[in-house]
């Protein structure tokens, strides 16, 4: 039998600071639909068949709860489980019906060794169309995480869950678990936490339609629309979102063949990227400095410690 192995990202779940916030820039402004709601906690599709791209929960620490891993059945569950155990992984559960998540399936968690939790899940429910709507996401296109120890996690990913390292820059190393050239990164920064998400569009049209149509929500346009100068070779627009975190539309992902794609190393890169690590087009202005902060995680916390501020400033009011 074939190594069990990841095949595929169906998305993230994130802890927000307010639900009906997220919700609504989600939905309203970032093109997703809701599929169900319980408690604290909202899921929501793009147009793909894929049961939900993005989960939000309530939080009173806004983060990146949870990474949703795709198996192409219970076997590859099972024998997946039975790798994080001989692994030495922190394993959260054993493979089970998911009955209490939108969507079912079968699957089971654990910890990556800096604490970031991992979902991996065979049949969970698709739906049966797709929504006809070119100028919205149509899948969850990939995760960048912020790794300090990225030697040690990135053994994890390829070891354990089968990813493939397509490539790797200075500060970034780029897997895949289908044919997107990537699907998960680890960029080496101060973390665990989430770098940014991306969210696929049809192509560059869809992706131009998208990206203005934030703009035309008052959504400021943090970094794009450009093409990345460097490793996956993707079209890409950057915002911030509600959290403070970085998200991204995407288009035109490179694909990559197993048995051809030739792996390129930091030196490759260094040597070899035309603009750096811009804009193929140089048609981008600078990244903007509220996105770097977004992506390193100090977005977030400056909020957070606002609204602490704010919570104190109003008992003092209110004593
Ligand atoms: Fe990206």
């Amino acid at each position: 039998m074939a190594e069990p192995q990841v095949t595929g990202l169906r998305g993230v779940t994130l802890g927000v600071r307010d639900l009906d916030e997220s919700l609504d820039f989600y939905t309203s402004s970032w093109g997703l639909t809701e599929v169900a709601r319980m408690g604290p906690s909202a899921w929501l599709r793009a147009t793909g068949t894929e049961h939900h791209a993005l989960a939000l929960c309530q939080s009173t620490q806004p983060g990146l709860l949870a990474v949703r891993l795709a198996a192409p059945d219970k076997a590859s569950v099972d024998g997946l489980y039975a790798k994080a155990l001989a692994f030495g992984a922190d394993v959260i559960d054993a493979p089970d019906m998911l009955d209490t998540l939108a969507g079912g399936g079968y699957g089971f968690s654990f910890r990556t060794p800096d604490g970031i939790i991992q979902q991996v899940s065979s049949g969970v429910i698709e739906h049966g169309t797709r929504i006809d709507d070119r100028k919205r996401p149509q899948k969850f296109s990939h995760v960048v995480l912020r790794a300090e120890n990225y030697p040690q996690l990135r053994a994890f990913w390829t070891d354990l869950l089968g990813f493939r390292l397509s490539d790797e820059t200075d500060g970034i190393h780029f897997l895949r678990c289908s044919a997107d050239h990537h699907s998960v990164a680890l960029a080496r920064a101060e973390g665990p936490g989430l770098h940014h998400m991306a969210f696929e569009l049809p192509d560059l049209d869809a992706l131009m339609y998208a990206s203005g149509s934030m703009r035309a929500r008052n959504h400021t346009l943090e970094w794009g629309v450009g093409r990345h100068s460097g490793p996956g070779n993707n079209v890409f627009s950057f915002f911030v979102e509600p959290n403070g975190f970085a998200v991204e539309y995407t288009t035109d992902m490179e694909q990559v063949d197993d048995a051809t794609y030739p792996k390129r190393s930091k030196e490759w890169w260094r040597e070899n990227r035309p603009n750096g690590a811009r804009d193929a087009w140089q048609m981008a202005p600078k990244r903007s400095e509220r996105l770097v902060k977004a992506r390193l995680g100090l977005l977030t916390q400056e909020m957070m410690a606002s609204d602490r501020g704010c919570a104190a400033a109003l008992s003092k009011a209110l004593a």
